[in-house]
């Protein structure tokens, strides 16, 4: 049988990060063809040769998602490399700064949406263009539980991922009828390096425990099983799977 994503050509952003590591090697061991990008040079091009390593196929881009001219520039390259773009999982993203609403300045509000919202907007804008070249693709969007429901000390990042939910279903109603379609993932808590920053901060630390318990499987997830969701979504087999929020978080959302 073949591997379901064989040969499709898929961008990851954030790469190198904790869900982001995991998802590549997921998507490669399915056999995509993976453009892997972050702000991170060292860690993302450990990731792209890691990989290469195992003979799959994959190069990293380096790219800082707060510039429009990066992303463009990332995805004419991927395009370049690979002569086309089927998917991409855009999941680069920022913390909250663990601070009631009053307290957060504007720089530190401007910081988290310029990353986890106005970042998705430019490279689903620059990804949906290279796709319309070639007869449609799958987007897959990093959002969170925290596009749903909210908890104290993180107004800018609850802002953010419920805008990328909306952003996620706007796409979703400009593109399906020309055979793009657009989807948001939902995880619950990963223990990745951004909840091990998390974890150190007061802010947020408190919560934790309280946080476990919601998850209905009273555990957090591992970075794959994120993955996992990933690759369906960006798989032929999810071809009628359209401006959906999926959330993979062991049940949190529905407590
Ligand atoms: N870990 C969780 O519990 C959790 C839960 C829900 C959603 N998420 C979301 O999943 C995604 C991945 O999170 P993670 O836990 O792996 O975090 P992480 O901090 O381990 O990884 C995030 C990656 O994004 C990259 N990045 C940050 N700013 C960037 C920029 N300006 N340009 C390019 N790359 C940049 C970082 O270098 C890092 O490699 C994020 O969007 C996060 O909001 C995480």
């Amino acid at each position: 049988m073949r591997p379901v994503l064989d040969g499709k050509v898929v961008l990851v952003t954030g790469g190198a990060g904790g869900i982001g590591v995991a998802a590549c090697q997921v998507l490669a061991d399915a056999g995509a063809y993976l453009a892997i990008s972050d702000i991170a040079e060292e860690a993302g091009q450990a990731v792209a040769d890691s990989l290469s390593g195992q003979g799959r196929n994959a190069v990293f881009i380096a790219a800082d998602l707060s510039s429009e001219s990066a992303i463009e520039n990332l995805i004419a390259q991927t395009v370049a490399h690979f002569g086309r773009l089927d998917g991409a999982l855009n999941n680069a993203g920022k913390e909250q700064h663990n601070l009631a609403l009053d307290e957060i300045t504007l720089a530190q509000w401007d910081s988290v949406m310029r990353i986890d919202l106005t970042a998705v907007f430019l490279c689903i804008k620059y990804q949906v263009r290279a796709m319309l070249a070639n007869g449609g693709g799958s987007i897959v969007n990093m959002a969170s539980g925290l596009g749903q429901i909210a908890i104290p000390n993180a107004a800018e990042y609850v802002a953010a991922k419920h805008g990328v939910i909306g952003i996620t279903r706007a796409a979703a109603a400009d593109y399906g009828a020309r055979n793009i379609r657009v989807n948001a993932l939902l995880p619950g808590i990963v223990r990745t390096p951004m909840i091990d920053r998390l974890s150190d901060d007061p802010g947020f630390s408190h919560l934790i425990e309280k946080l476990k318990m919601r998850h209905l499987m009273q555990r957090f997830a591992e970075p794959h099983e994120i993955g996992e969701a990933a690759k369906w979504l960006l798989s032929d087999g999810a071809s009628f799977v359209n401006g959906t929020a999926l959330a993979v978080d062991g049940g949190a959302l529905a407590n």
